[in-house]
């Protein structure tokens, strides 16, 4: 078993990382919550194949567990889901002392931590992710919340889990479309922190894709561990967990002009660091060969690395209406070499548009 322990004094927690172990949860919970009620929270997808095994592993530690699944997808992560969440635990009489286990992708993840974190204003949370997206990214750091009808993740909380559960194993079933996107986040950790990690992904990158997921354990360690070590300097996004936003400020936008619809988050996350690396390396901060590597390795993982019929114009006129735009100033992490980045608001929106107009039209 991989652990990673989240330093953040009395709210620290730990990941737990191994593969098969599903039946073990009760067990590993036990004495880490109190000894009450529990509702085991996972989407329509996830929650039939994974939540019975779940819940008898809880029943069987004397927890007593019920699961509530919600519809799938990025349109249910809202407002009124939540209420559903609290509907079911003022109905059932869950109190203080009950713990809420998000089973699933990001989506379940942020819905169920800030149902706890709001619920009777705070109950105990534990994440236990299903996608890769989740293992590496969202079920780390405590951010937590929903969308907005007019904006992504606009209502939220950070609000910090008792433990995160990882099981390698239940990967298996997850769409591969899906665990290309969550390859995409995986690479950006490399990118910003880690030239070693970025090193195994290039070795290993096709058998990963192709199903043969042997060093997966290790490598979602590692990205935990980046997480968590930047999570932990700056809980609340004032400085250094910016850096984590590597490939976001254009991946945001692309998202955001194709309406949620085209790209899944890692992909548009892909073009981004694409774009990202070809921008420093005109503003002589990046190496060109270490940016072909980046592009080799997001080629490797199948990931898209052009902007296609998108408009530059348009793909900058979104950068700028960014949350992280400050002052009218486009801000970007950009690469300085593999395994290290640097946040700048000094860059020329023309060396933006040439590279973008040049990725829009590459064959
Ligand atoms: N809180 C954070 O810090 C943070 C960070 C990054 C992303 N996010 C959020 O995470 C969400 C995206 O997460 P996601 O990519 O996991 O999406 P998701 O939760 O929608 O899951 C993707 C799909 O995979 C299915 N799935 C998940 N695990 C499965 C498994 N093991 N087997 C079969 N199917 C499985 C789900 O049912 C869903 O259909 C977004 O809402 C994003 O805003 C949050
Ligand atoms: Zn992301």
């Amino acid at each position: 078993m991989e652990k990673v322990r989240v330093e953040l004094g009395e709210r620290s927690y730990d990941i737990l990382i191994s593969s098969a172990w599903l039946e073990e949860v009760g067990e590993t919970i036990r004495g880490l919550v109190p000894d009450e009620k529990v509702l085991v929270i996972s989407d329509e997808r996830v929650g039939p194949l994974y939540a019975e095994k779940v819940l008898a592993s809880l029943h069987s530690s004397g927890f007593d567990a019920d699961d509530l699944f919600l519809p799938m997808g990025e349109e249910y992560k809202t407002l009124a889901e939540v209420e559903k969440v609290f509907n079911f635990l003022a109905e059932y009489n869950y109190s203080r002392g009950c713990t809420l286990i998000a089973l699933g992708g990001g989506v379940v993840g942020d819905i169920t931590g800030f149902a706890a974190a709001t619920y009777m204003r705070g109950v105990h949370y534990i994440q236990m992710p299903t996608s890769l997206l989740a293992m590496v990214d969202s079920s780390v750091g405590g951010k937590t919340g929903v969308n907005h009808r007019l904006s992504k993740n606009l209502i939220g909380a950070f609000y910090q889990p008792r433990l995160v559960f990882i099981d390698t194993d239940v990967l298996k079933t997850l769409q591969p479309e899906e665990f290309r996107a969550g390859l995409g986040e995986v690479i950006k950790y490399g990118v910003i922190r880690d030239d070693e990690l970025f090193l195994t992904l290039e070795d290993e990158m096709e058998r990963l894709v192709n199903d043969e997921k042997e060093s997966l354990e290790h490598i979602i360690k590692r990205c935990c561990e980046i997480k968590s070590e930047i999570t932990s300097k700056d809980e609340r996004e004032a400085n250094i967990r910016a850096i984590l936003n590597f490939g976001h400020t254009i991946g945001h936008a692309i998202e955001a002009l194709t309406n949620y619809r085209k790209y899944r988050h890692g992909e548009a996350v892909a073009i981004g660091m694409i774009a990202a690396a070809r921008i420093a390396v005109k503003m002589g901060m990046f190496d060109d060969m270490q940016s072909q590597r980046l592009w080799e390795v997001i080629v490797k993982a199948k990931l898209p690395y052009r902007c296609g019929i998108l408009d530059p114009e348009d793909i900058m006129g979104r950068m700028r209406k960014d949350k992280k735009v400050r002052a009218g100033k486009i801000r970007m992490v950009l690469p300085k070499k593999i395994g290290e980045v640097e946040v700048r608001d000094d860059i020329p929106e023309k060396e933006i548009l040439n590279v973008l107009c040049e990725m829009g039209s590459e064959k």
